[in-house]
């Protein structure tokens, strides 16, 4: 009897810890185990920047990215291996995403200063791309730790998960939806776009099209950056100002300077919430620093591997052996 209760306890006990996720992350997770570790992240992610400001940006991004496919699981750090095609070449990030090696540079530093493999790789995303933020301007937010590390990627999943430039609104509000975002998420977390730049690839669509609704002068100064048979991978910044966090990507997006497509569908792309929200943003910069904060944290929250889930990674390329 006394066998069947313990069993009882330690199935409810693992049922309990499988469901709670989010619910098991907290501010001051290493504060016992590696108080140094979020002091040193935020120096390398300053002197990342310092060498080269659209760092920033990156970091951030990278941090989207894993978290839009299974959670935020450090899964989009994996290198592909024999066995497995992880996700570092799928459509949104194949050439694209960058950061790799100062996430490899901030994962020694710490692995150093806590004396061992403590913090995960997942949660030094999450903390860089906070830190990332700051750093350009934005507010302080706190963000919560405690995620483990995947032990698998799959291109398949990043395929899926990650929008893409050439959405539609109600196919961008579906994947936030689908990640459970909501609107106010989407146009929010779309502000991310005041950092960094985009590859004509994926904008040059909109310049040699007679509907595109793209302000002209803004079309025209993009065409001389992007021809139509030019390189692609020349870059053009995502709002006026790439390395500052402040509310002049939706004063672009009211302006029709928005660069990609999915920008501009979230002002006049048919929603009149979405509109009310950009002019919200567009007026108010105290609100969008405010709110990008906690947006970033309920994104960061997403699905993540607690407890004994997953693993803590000791280098963030590959599993533990
Ligand atoms: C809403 C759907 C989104 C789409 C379709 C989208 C698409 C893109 C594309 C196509 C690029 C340029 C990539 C390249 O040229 O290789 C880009 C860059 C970027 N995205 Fe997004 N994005 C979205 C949402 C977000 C979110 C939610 C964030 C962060 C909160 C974010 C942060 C960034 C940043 C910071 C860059 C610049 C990166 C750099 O300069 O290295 N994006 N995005
Ligand atoms: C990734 O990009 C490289 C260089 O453009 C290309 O050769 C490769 O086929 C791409 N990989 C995938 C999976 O699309
Ligand atoms: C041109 O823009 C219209 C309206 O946005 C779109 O439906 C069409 O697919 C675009 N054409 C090209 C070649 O991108």
């Amino acid at each position: 009897m006394a066998f069947l209760i313990l069993w009882f306890a330690v199935v409810a006990a693992a049922l309990a810890s499988a469901a709670s996720g989010y619910r098991d992350l907290t501010a001051d997770f290493y504060s016992e185990t590696c108080p140094q570790a979020l002091p040193t992240i935020k120096l390398s992610v300053g002197a990342a920047i310092l060498k080269e400001p659209r760092m920033g940006a990156s970091l951030v991004r990278l941090h989207f990215h894993d978290c839009f496919v299974n959670g935020c699981d450090g899964s989009i750090l994996l290198d592909d291996t024999d066995g497995m095609i992880g996700e570092k070449t799928a459509q949104a990030n194949n050439m694209s995403v960058r950061g790799f090696d100062v996430i490899d540079d901030i994962k020694s530093a710490v692995n150093t200063v806590c004396l061992g493999n403590v913090v995960s790789c997942a949660d030094i995303l999450a903390v860089a791309a906070r830190d990332s933020i700051v750093a350009l301007g934005g507010s302080p937010y706190e963000v919560l730790l405690g995620r483990r590390d995947a032990t698998s990627a799959s291109i398949d999943d990043a395929n899926d998960g990650i929008p893409n430039p050439f959405m539609d609104f109600p196919e961008l509000l579906a994947n936030f939806e689908t990640h459970g975002l909501s609107l106010h998420d989407l146009v929010v977390l779309s502000g991310g776009h005041t950092l960094g730049y985009s590859r004509c690839l994926f904008f040059r669509s909109r310049l040699y099209n007679e509907s595109d609704t793209l302000d002209p002068a803004y079309a025209a100064a993009l065409e001389e950056q992007c021809l139509p048979d030019s390189d692609d991978d020349a870059l053009a910044s995502l709002d006026d100002t790439p390395t500052t966090v402040d509310t002049d990507y939706y004063q672009g997006l009211m302006q029709g300077r928005a660069l990609l497509h999915s920008d501009q569908q979230l002002y006049q792309g048919g929603d009149g919430d979405s509109d009310t929200l950009v002019k919200y943003y567009g007026a108010n910069p105290d609100k969008f620093w405010e709110d990008l904060g906690a947006a970033m944290v309920k994104m960061g929250n997403m699905s993540p591997l607690t407890g004994d889930e997953g693993e803590v990674r000791e280098n963030c390329r590959v599993v533990n052996q």
